[in-house]
This record gives C-alpha cells, sequence and structure tokens, in this order.
C-alpha cells in the first residue's frame, strides 16, 4: 500500500528501502561523479509521478547543464515520452540552460539570455508550479545554480534555496557533483542525501548507491549495488 506522506521514486528497491519513497515536501540531495545516474535518477522520479499514482503528480525538471532537447532524447531511450508529459501538463522543463550559453530559450519555462540568478531560476520554478499544480521538483545539477557564491554567500544561497522549497511544499531531488565547489552546505541543509558512486576493483568498475542519510526513517547503511539499463536504474539487493 502506497504511504500518502512519501513520493515514489519508481525504483522499486529504494522505494522499499525508503518506507514507499521520498518524505514528502522535503529535499533530497543526490551526489555523484559524472555518469552514475544522477539525471536518470531524478527522470525516474519525475515519471513515477506522472504514471503509478492513482491521481497524475505533476513535475518539473530545471535543466541547468544539458540542453532540454538533450534531456528528452536520453528519456526516450529509457522508454519514457516526455514529449506526451508536457503536452498533458504532467511535465514542464525549465531551460535554466540556453540563456547561459547566449543563445535564446524556445520553451515557455525559461531564463532568459543575461538573467541568470538563483532569483530568477526561483522565480521559473514558482511560475511552473503554478501552472500545473506540480508537487514534485528536479534541478539537475544544483550544483550550476551555486558554484558562483563562496564562502558564507554560499550557505545563504542554499537556505534561501531550502526556505523556497519548503513554502512551496514541493518534494525535490537536487543532483549534484561529488565534491562540487565548496563545503557541500546543501548536505547538511537537506532533508535526506543519497550518493551514488563507481567502485573501481581490478577491470570491473560497479556503480553503488548509498542511502547517506534520509531523517525521519530508519534506512539501511548498506552499500547498495545497481545497474542502469533500458528500463533505468535497477538495485541489486
Ligand atoms: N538507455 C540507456 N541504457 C542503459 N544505460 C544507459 C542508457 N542511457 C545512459 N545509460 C548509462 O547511464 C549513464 C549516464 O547516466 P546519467 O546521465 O543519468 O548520469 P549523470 O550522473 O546525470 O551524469 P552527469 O554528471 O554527466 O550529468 C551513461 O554513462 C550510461 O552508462
Ligand atoms: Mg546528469
Amino acid at each position: 500500500m502506497p504511504r500518502d506522506d512519501r513520493c515514489n521514486t519508481g525504483i522499486l528497491e529504494l522505494d522499499k528501502m525508503l518506507l514507499g519513497g521520498i518524505p514528502r515536501g522535503r529535499t533530497v540531495l543526490i551526489e555523484g561523479p559524472p555518469g552514475t545516474g544522477k539525471t536518470t535518477l531524478a527522470t525516474h522520479f519525475l515519471v513515477a509521478g506522472i504514471l503509478h499514482n492513482k491521481n497524475p503528480e505533476p513535475g518539473i525538471f530545471v535543466c541547468l547543464d544539458e540542453n532540454p532537447q538533450d534531456l528528452i532524447d536520453e528519456a526516450a531511450a529509457f522508454g519514457w515520452n516526455l514529449k506526451k508529459y508536457i503536452d498533458l501538463n504532467q511535465l514542464i522543463i525549465v531551460d535554466a540552460f540556453s540563456g547561459r550559453l547566449g543563445i535564446r530559450p524556445t520553451l515557455q519555462f525559461a531564463v532568459p539570455v543575461g538573467k541568470f540568478d538563483i532569483k530568477t531560476v526561483m522565480d521559473r520554478i514558482e511560475e511552473a508550479q503554478k501552472s500545473i499544480h506540480a508537487t514534485r521538483l528536479v534541478i539537475d545539477p544544483v550544483s550550476a545554480l551555486l558554484d558562483e557564491q563562496e564562502g558564507k554567500k554560499r550557505r545563504e544561497a542554499v537556505l534561501t534555496v531550502a526556505a523556497l522549497l519548503s513554502r512551496l511544499k514541493l518534494t525535490t531531488l537536487l543532483n549534484s557533483e561529488l565534491e562540487a565547489a565548496g563545503v557541500g552546505v546543501e548536505r547538511y541543509v537537506a532533508h535526506g542525501f543519497i550518493r551514488l558512486t563507481y567502485n573501481e576493483l581490478g577491470e570491473k568498475v560497479r556503480r553503488q548507491l548509498r542511502i547517506v542519510k534520509m531523517r525521519e526513517t530508519m534506512h539501511s547503511m548498506d552499500i547498495i549495488p545497481y545497474e542502469i539499463t533500458v528500463k533505468g536504474i535497477e538495485l541489486k539487493v
């Protein structure tokens, strides 16, 4: 029986470990080096909200480091038709990528050229939420939002983002590269923290996931191997 106070991720074994999923309305940091599957996990989470609930839960994906069309194409390889969900008003992709490269964005919800800052991105999130009554959010990667801030300013920026997300009652995944610039205040501020890593043993590289923290949840401290297949992320418990 799904629990109302949890948001399923669509990754079966992860949901079991999390008593049904991410605590609703909370922010969880997903940290890992390039290619570990952060974007895939986050897309899983948004698609699960749309597909696997009695009432679809619309979601917002804030794209900071890749072109939204690339995200749509990569998701299609897993069998997820993001374009369809966008047309059904179940998904909004906020383009916070093109403008930073000086390219005029074509999507409705986007950060224009020359306007990139935390406030503008957060304003777009708020507008997108109002537009489709979104309950789930992904910021991928949050490090791109925070990297220009240092020290005390970075801490303040993290707290500003966290306060707004909490006010909007969005269940949020913040993707981040491992050991991104700064000391990783977001690890402390976030309600939960999941780390994706590689274990390089001999000639074989294995993917591993660990729930570092999840408040309100008695969770396993095991290091769980996982694979990325055509169906997405699969934990090998
Ligand atoms: N369709 C697919 N089928 C199987 N595995 C795939 C598929 N697409 C991607 N992968 C695997 O997933 C990896 C990329 O995952 P993803 O883009 O989610 O990582 P990421 O952590 O977001 O990376 P980055 O830090 O570069 O954004 C690829 O390197 C590949 O190993
Ligand atoms: Mg990614």
